[in-house]
């Protein structure tokens, strides 16, 4: 089924994300956030950031999204929201939008600070799996 074939319950996916930033663990930056995403099977995944001593080791929320996408069965994204401690949209950090990139499903939107957008406007000209197969 293409991703445009059904709506996309935005609500849903932000009071998942919200709750997932409740569980954040961010003693050191003290900056919660909250991801969730809606499968293209209908699942919702959600992650929270996880922080670290050492501080580059931090564990971004969709880190342990991806892992929850993973452990559940798999499959791909089709709509992400990801939320700040006030509940405010927040953007993918870079390293994450690859991340998010790497499960996509066709045509995933991502909600932003700017509206609705697709992967590709987000990550454009990214580097993917296609490209490992290219020189092989
Ligand atoms: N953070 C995320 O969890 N996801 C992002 O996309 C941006 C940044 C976390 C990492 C760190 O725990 C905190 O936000 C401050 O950078």
């Amino acid at each position: 089924m293409a991703v445009t074939d059904t709506e996309v319950d935005w609500a849903a996916l932000e009071a998942a994300a919200v709750a997932a930033m409740g569980k954040a663990y961010a003693p050191y930056s003290k900056f919660p956030v909250g991801a969730a995403a809606l499968t293209e099977d209908g699942r919702i995944v959600s992650g929270c950031n996880v922080e670290n001593a050492s501080y580059g080791l931090t564990l971004c929320a969709e880190c342990a999204l991806v892992g929850d996408l993973h452990m559940g069965g798999g499959g791909r994204l089709r709509a992400f929201y990801c939320v700040d401690a006030k509940g405010n949209v927040l953007m993918p950090c870079g390293r994450c939008r690859q991340l998010l990139y790497e499960f996509r499903a066709p045509g995933m939107q991502l909600m932003t600070t700017q509206g609705i957008k697709t992967m590709d406007q987000v990550l454009p000209d990214a580097f993917g799996p296609d490209n490992l197969e290219e020189n092989r």
